[in-house]
């Protein structure tokens, strides 16, 4: 499987402006469980840096861009998510950091359950190990 995935996102634009819309388990490939956003980011600041189990994820930035590094265990790639209309799938088992967020970044993240810190592999060695078995 591609290391990014990115889902495009038709935007409904007419002479008034864009409206693009969400929905689980059509345009975003999960029953959509929980929404959060990430903003504010303060300069140099580096986030995300762990990878789920269980949990699939689609983030769009809404404003402003901001920079991803997606690992599988295997193949490491860098992405700039910088276009509302675009999705970047973050799947199971994909370890992935967040930097270089502009100041007016609004990140919107759509995930497939509710928050379970249990899902979390916030330890990059265990994550390998784990990765191993998974690829
Ligand atoms: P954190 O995992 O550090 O975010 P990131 O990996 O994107 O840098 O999350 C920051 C805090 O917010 C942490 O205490 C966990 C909490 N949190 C929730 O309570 N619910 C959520 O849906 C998320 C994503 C985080």
């Amino acid at each position: 499987m591609s290391l990014i995935t990115l889902i495009d996102l038709p935007v409904l634009g007419d002479e008034r402006g864009s409206l693009v819309a969400l929905e689980g388990n059509k345009n975003i490939p999960f029953e959509i469980k929980r929404v959060y956003y990430i903003y504010g980011t303060q300069k140099g600041v580096a986030r995300g840096f762990h990878a789920h189990k269980e949990l699939k994820q689609v983030a769009i930035c809404l404003s402003g861009s901001c920079r991803f590094v997606m690992d599988d265990g295997v193949k490491k790639n860098e992405f700039i998510l910088n276009s509302p209309s675009q999705g970047l799938l973050i799947d199971v088992m994909q370890w992935h950091e967040m930097y270089d967020f502009s100041e007016d970044c609004i990140l919107l993240v759509l995930a497939s359950d509710f928050y379970d810190e249990a899902d979390y592999i916030r330890n990059y060695d265990s994550f390998m190990k784990l990765s191993k078995r998974h690829n």
